[in-house]
């Protein structure tokens, strides 16, 4: 056994941000708080070994996995072999942040209703990777528990996996022995105190695939008299708890149901820190038995039911619902309330901050529904504004020290939830409409399972408030068919989400490795390692590898003085696979030149360290809460994707644009140091991306004293490199997300060249319609970025400007166009005769526009015209007709078809609806035929003839004829 000493373990609570250690022991008189356990545990397994790794982010990196759901997700490509375990021993333990609240896991709609289900829970943990085994993994377990922490040992049992026929694996033998051994020695029966357990209670799977293997739990009888025997064990009885899992990870479940063995053997254990800090702290270290262990009695949860009480008025009472029976009292009720808000706003604390937001889709929908099921219990406790955010400050106040990110997000949660608050808040409002609606039609006292479900899934109301609701109404809600369809829809989303596969890639031991020099050179003299098809891996090449946002290098290869092009390069592993152009002879063992283009690469480099500066900025003008969310670094331009639960405004963007470019110009120097990463990992000073994945020692990118980053990428070496800065576009990509485009250094050129002559057209077409436009200057584009960025500024300007007076220009020309055609429309109105009659006019208004026939038929029609107008005119040598149809005709009349008609006999075309109709193209010699034309179609209404009422613009009237 290795033993570390006590200086290594202040250096790590240190970097971790552990506080000090007080006193830990068995000796101790008052139980140990949560903190104190975590710690515990975490020096137990330390002492044995154990690297102590940070909690993985919640956000887990295997395919489709919603949420991390155990501490051993992070350490997947180990189990799998791709990739050998960075700890010396291959041992490692920690504290890991994890929810389950969805995909395989999911304990969602037990929380509140009991005292133990959590959305999120920490899982502590320790492994071993091709390590040590059973053996050790067990005898730990039983010390830590027993003989350290005080568990009276004759209340434990351990599970042992013994398949059914059809299982996977063989019957445990190995852990049965270890335990056997260990109760006799301890003086106890190994009949009485092992159980067997079958797939469903001892074979632990991640997901669907992956790796897994049999498993061996330790249980706990706190009944009063603890001597309910094996029989208690996985039956459901709350006094008779699993406190601890040990999976033995040898198997790897693959698509097709087979499972394969690992190429070496593993532990990964589990131990929820809620309950077995409920279990030591509820029976006062052991002392006192017979209450069924409550998590929400602990510190972990104390304080932000406290902070709820201060809040809502109202006293927790721990009562629980009475088995069996559905009806509830107010304080039952009250105290789901409790636990449920409690619950979630840990979930939704820790889920926020690790860049989990509220979404309508996968992981973020999850999150959105967690809250929502928050919001709708806060009902209970008589909430109607927003109150969930202020449960974050205790949340962090409880949880802060061991997970320093919280804090750092606090005021990005307080923000995201305040705001989905509001915005549900609203929703229920509809909700509630619904189910008054509902209510209102009652036609028995059953509630439909149909609406029921409908609040449940479209309004996010929780089944049992609108049990609760519909009591109130003296209905009942109709369970049986709710759970019907509750049913179908999980179904339905278990078929939709495709299933987590994980494969092994690459056991090979001997993977090749390439050292990338290309930090400090662009050129490198290499030998070749392997080569298959077109791709070829070097022992060593200055070409980057597309990662983390940054573009791969091109370039050439250049082999017995013969160049061929690199166009591609991908890392494999820890090797870097070049694609080069076929016909390329270089083989397996020759040595070859690598050679980066370079100018390209400064593009890219100008880009990545912009990226860097605009991160800054944006950080410095929305506030600490902003976070990247993803970039594309390339020799073209940059896109950055960040955080921000508004759309900044042109103010802040002009801001964040200039703070770049005052950086550019004070030419401050950029810097890179290699750092352990258990050094960086908690430092608030430097931004890391959630959810990545480093090595044991990282990068940092320092610019200035201002800008730290953890990157792997390229960047220049002084800020003066970028010239200039310019952000070319901003939008929103996804819920509370934003992209900004940028451009700097020589790419700016480039957007000027492909730019100005499209400009440049688009003017050329505007002034042949308008020679009057005013006059644009010829752009100079001068030597330098800078300038020639300012000039094109000026003279986007000029050219906005320009559109600006054109828009203007067409704006005041439809005023204009309105007004005239209503002065025409009264004109028209006070000649007509009959107006009782409802008038037919045709109205020949000469050189016109088009538009102006159409302004006209709209201003009869706002003067409220109920006959019928014709209205012709010709434009640029073409005719046009517009007819309106009011609605003393819109029975015999259809303006589409009769202008349709009408242009037919003059050569146009056209068509229109019941009321308005247009035709255009004709010839307009012919429009004088339209009088007649129209007093044709008018025969089917009776005996018409035309009066011309004006000879300026000419107006006939088709007035009936008497007979
Ligand atoms: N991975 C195991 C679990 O989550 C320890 O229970």
């Amino acid at each position: 056994m290795i033993d570390h000493d006590g200086d290594a373990w202040e250096s790590f609570a240190a970097s971790v941000h552990v506080p000090r250690l007080i006193g830990i022991g068995t000796k101790m008189e008052c139980p140990m708080t949560s903190r104190e356990i975590r710690e515990s545990f975490l020096r137990f397994f330390h002492n044995r070994g154990h690297t102590l790794v940070p909690s993985a982010s919640l956000l887990p990196d295997s395919p489709n996995l919603l949420f991390t759901n155990a501490g051993m997700n992070q350490f997947v490509p180990i189990f799998l072999g791709q990739i050998s375990p960075p700890f010396h021993p291959p041992r490692a333990a920690n504290s890991q942040k994890c929810i389950r609240a969805g995909g395989k896991h999911n304990d969602l709609e037990d929380v509140g209703l009991d005292t133990y289900h959590h959305t999120f829970f920490e899982m502590l943990g320790n492994w071993s990777f091709g390590d040590y085994f059973k053996k050790e993994a067990i005898a730990w377990a039983w010390e830590l528990l027993v003989h350290q922490w005080g568990f009276p040992k004759e209340r434990l049992y351990a599970t042992v996996y013994r398949p059914s026929p059809g299982e996977p694996g063989q019957f445990d033998e190995e852990s049965y022995r270890h335990w056997a051994q260990l109760f006799q020695a301890e003086g106890l029966d190994p009949s009485r105190h092992i159980v067997f357990g079958s797939k469903k209670d001892n074979f632990w799977m991640m997901g669907e695939t992956g790796p897994c293997g049999p498993c061996s739990e330790i249980h706990v009888d706190l009944a009063p008299e603890g001597k309910g025997g094996p029989q208690r064990v996985n039956q459901g009885d709350p006094h008779c708890l699993e406190i601890w899992n040990l999976v033995f990870i040898e198997l790897d479940a693959r698509e097709d149901g087979s499972f394969v063995p690992l190429p070496a053997r593993h532990v990964d254990t589990g131990m929820g820190l809620e309950r077995v800090c409920a279990i030591i702290q509820g029976t006062e270290k052991f002392r006192r038995f017979g209450q069924v262990p409550d998590d929400y009695q602990t510190d972990l949860f104390r304080p932000i039911l406290e902070e709820l009480q201060n809040l809502s008025g109202h006293c927790y009472e721990g009562t629980l619902p009475d088995p069996g029976t559905r009806g509830r009292t107010p304080e039952q009720k009250r105290d789901i309330a409790f636990r449920v808000i409690a619950d979630h706003i840990r979930m939704l604390t820790f889920a926020i901050a690790d860049g989990i937001y509220p979404s309508n889709e996968g992981r973020g929908y999850v999150v959105r529904r967690v809250l929502r099921r928050a919001v709708r219990y806060g009902e209970v406790l008589g909430f109607r504004e927003p109150f969930l955010h202020r449960l974050v400050g205790m949340v962090c106040a409880t949880l802060g020290d061991a997970f320093p990110e919280i804090r750092r997000a606090q005021p990005e949660v307080e923000e995201w939830i305040c705001r989905e608050e509001n915005n549900f808040l609203r929703t229920l409002a509809k909700g509630m409409e619904l189910f008054r609606q509902e209510v209102s039609r009652k036609t028995s006292a059953l509630f439909p399972a149909e609406k029921a479900f409908q609040l449940y899934d479209t309004y996010g109301f929780p089944i049992d408030l609108t049990q609760l609701l519909a009591q109130e109404e003296g209905m009942e809600v109709d369970l049986a068919g709710f759970q019907k369809l509750l049913d179908e829809q999980r179904r339905r989303s278990q078929e939709a989400q495709r299933r987590v596969t994980i494969e092994v890639v690459d056991t090979e031991p001997s993977s090749p490795v390439t050292e990338f020099v290309g930090y400090h050179t662009l050129e490198a003299r290499a030998r070749i390692v392997r080569r298959k098809n077109g791709r070829i891996i070097t022992d060593k090449s200055p070409f980057y590898a597309e990662m983390g946002g940054q573009v791969s290098d091109v370039g050439t290869l250049t082999h017995q003085g013969r160049s061929y092009s690199v166009h591609d390069v991908q890392r494999r592993g820890q090797a870097l696979e070049h694609w080069v152009e076929p016909g390329c002879p270089a083989q397996e063992g020759e040595e070859i030149i690598l050679a980066v283009a370079q100018a390209r690469r400064l593009r890219i480099e100008i880009h990545h360290t912009a990226t860097h500066l605009l991160h800054w900025a944006l950080r410095e003008v929305f506030g600490p809460a902003t976070r990247q969310r993803g970039s594309y670094v390339g020799p073209d331009q940059l896109r950055f994707d960040f955080s921000c639960p508004r759309a900044p405004n042109r103010e802040e963007l002009k801001r964040v644009q200039e703070l770049v470019q005052e950086c550019i110009q004070r030419d401050d120097p950029v810097r890179w140091v290699l750092r352990p990463s258990r050094d960086v990992r908690n430092d608030p000073t430097i931004l890391q991306f959630f959810g990545e994945k480093y090595g044991d020692i990282v990068r940092v990118v320092e610019i200035g004293d201002y800008s730290k980053e953890l990157c792997g990428g390229t960047h220049v070496r002084h800020t003066g490199e970028l010239e200039w800065f310019t952000i070319t576009a901003e939008r929103a990509v996804g819920a509370g997300v934003r992209r900004i485009e940028a451009v700097a250094g020589p790419a700016l050129l480039d957007v000027i060249r492909e730019e100005l002559p499209k400009r440049e057209e688009q003017y050329r077409l505007w002034k042949k319609r308008f020679p009057e436009l005013p006059a644009l200057d010829p752009l100079e584009i001068p030597d330098s970025i800078r300038e020639s960025w300012q000039a094109w500024e000026r003279w986007i300007q000029q050219w906005e400007a320009i559109r600006t007076w054109l828009n203007e220009r067409d704006h005041q020309k439809e005023q204009n166009r309105k007004r005239s055609a209503k002065e025409l429309a009264q004109k028209l109105l006070a000649k007509v005769e009959g107006k009782k009659d409802e008038p037919v006019v045709v109205v020949h208004l000469g050189e016109r526009e088009p538009g102006d026939l159409l302004a006209l038929a709209q201003a009869l029609k706002s003067l409220g015209w109920g006959g019928m107008a014709v209205l012709t005119g010709h434009w640029k040598g073409k005719a046009s007709l517009v007819v309106l149809v009011g609605k003393h005709f819109r029975h015999t009349f259809h303006a589409g078809k009769l202008v349709q008609k009408l242009a037919a006999a003059i050569e146009g075309k056209g068509g229109g609806n019941q009321e308005l109709g247009q035709a255009g193209g004709g010839d307009p010699q012919k429009l004088a035929s339209v009088v007649k034309l129209t007093l044709e179609e008018l025969q089917s209404q009776g005996s018409f003839r035309a009066v011309q009422l004006e000879a300026e613009i000419p107006v006939f009237q088709l007035q009936p004829v008497k007979s």
